[in-house]
């Protein structure tokens, strides 16, 4: 069945897990997604980011996720506007059935520059406002993603802000989170924290000084009741860079973040963990093998299935890493 954003992170705050919320833009990876949850019987959040409504259409979406809640009467599924940028976009995503809305207020209408304090409270209290009044759920998001040595938001397939972004942007302040939250109303926070949209977040394995946890834990401490949203969490998992690799791609060795660190994160309020590269990773991977090594074969299904199937093995793992699994 439909459910809100909020319904689900509330469960998740009591019971002390995570929910990954999966980047969707067609029924492949919606079948994938819907297959892992029915497996280990774990609620689903699925967003649709504003190139995935453009690419699928709005009335297409609607429909699928409808037939998605038809198909799995048994799992709690919310459809979630991923990174919002304007009341328009959350509006209408409401209006097309989607149950829960961000209003990236982080930055200005057009993703790329970083927006200051009273343009994002304004605006994100303003579809907290209207979102409210017809029940759908609201995450807003204070704090800059980017990388926190080099300043920058991953580039190459992540978007992002634009220019060298300062830590003061990089990790979101507890007081400041306080208050932006007392002020907007939002039922989830999207923190920075070092993490970037994308595969190539950190040029090795991250540490404390490029991944701060800590923060979310400073973060937590402040207003522990206040779910916590960690956006760029791919774990960009070698397996998936090797199977790539092994079949004609050519992806630089790059590293994302690692699954333990957001267990950690969720031990400190982290309620939903975004996650969209590391499905692109497997959908990619098996779609190169199946064309190397099947060179005659012009079925798409028989690209689609391995495909599909390597994504539900993802979804899976977190599923059950993130505590997920069992709460349906
Ligand atoms: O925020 C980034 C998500 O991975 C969505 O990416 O805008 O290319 O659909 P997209
Ligand atoms: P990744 O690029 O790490 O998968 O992050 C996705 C995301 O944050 C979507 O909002
Ligand atoms: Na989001
Ligand atoms: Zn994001």
């Amino acid at each position: 069945a439909l459910i809100t954003m909020r319904q689900l992170l509330d469960h998740a705050a009591e019971y002390g897990y995570g929910v990954p919320a999966f980047n969707i833009n067609n029924m492949e990876q919606g079948l994938a997604i819907m297959n892992a949850a029915q497996k280990c019987d774990a609620p689903v959040i699925m967003q649709a980011s504003r190139g995935a409504r453009k690419y699928a259409g709005d009335i297409m979406l609607r429909h699928m996720i409808q037939a998605l809640a038809e198909m799995f009467p048994n799992i709690p599924l919310c459809m979630h506007q991923d990174h919002g940028n304007n009341e328009a976009t959350c509006l209408s995503a409401i209006k097309h059935g989607f149950t829960s809305v961000m209003m990236d207020g982080s930055l200005q209408e057009d993703m790329k520059t970083p927006a200051d304090w009273d343009y994002n409270v304004r605006i994100t209290k303003a579809v907290s406002d209207m979102a409210h009044w017809v029940g759908a759920s609201v995450e807003g998001e204070l704090g800059v993603l980017g990388n926190l040595e080099t300043g920058e938001a991953a580039k190459e397939d992540g978007s992002g802000a634009e220019g060298k972004l300062s830590k003061d942007q990089l990790l979101t302040d507890p007081d400041e989170a306080a208050d932006f939250v007392k002020l907007t109303k939002v039922d989830a926070l999207a923190i920075a924290c070092g993490t970037s949209h994308g595969a190539y977040k950190f040029s090795q394995k991250p540490t404390g000084e490029t991944l701060a946890i800590s923060q979310i834990e400073k973060i937590h401490a402040k207003i522990p009741d206040v779910h916590l949203v960690m956006h760029g969490s791919s774990s960009v998992p070698q397996y998936l860079q090797d199977l790539i690799n092994e079949f004609g791609g050519e992806m630089p060795q790059t590293y994302g973040v690692p699954v333990e660190e957001i267990e950690r994160g969720i031990k400190s309020g982290v309620r939903k963990v975004n996650i969209d590269t590391d499905n692109r990773m497997a959908l990619t991977g098996q779609f190169r093998k199946v064309a190397m090594e099947k060179k005659t074969e012009f079925d798409p299904r028989k690209f689609m299935i391995p495909a599909m199937e390597e994504m539900t093995k993802l979804c899976l793992d977190r599923f059950e890493r993130f505590g997920t699994a069992g709460n349906a």
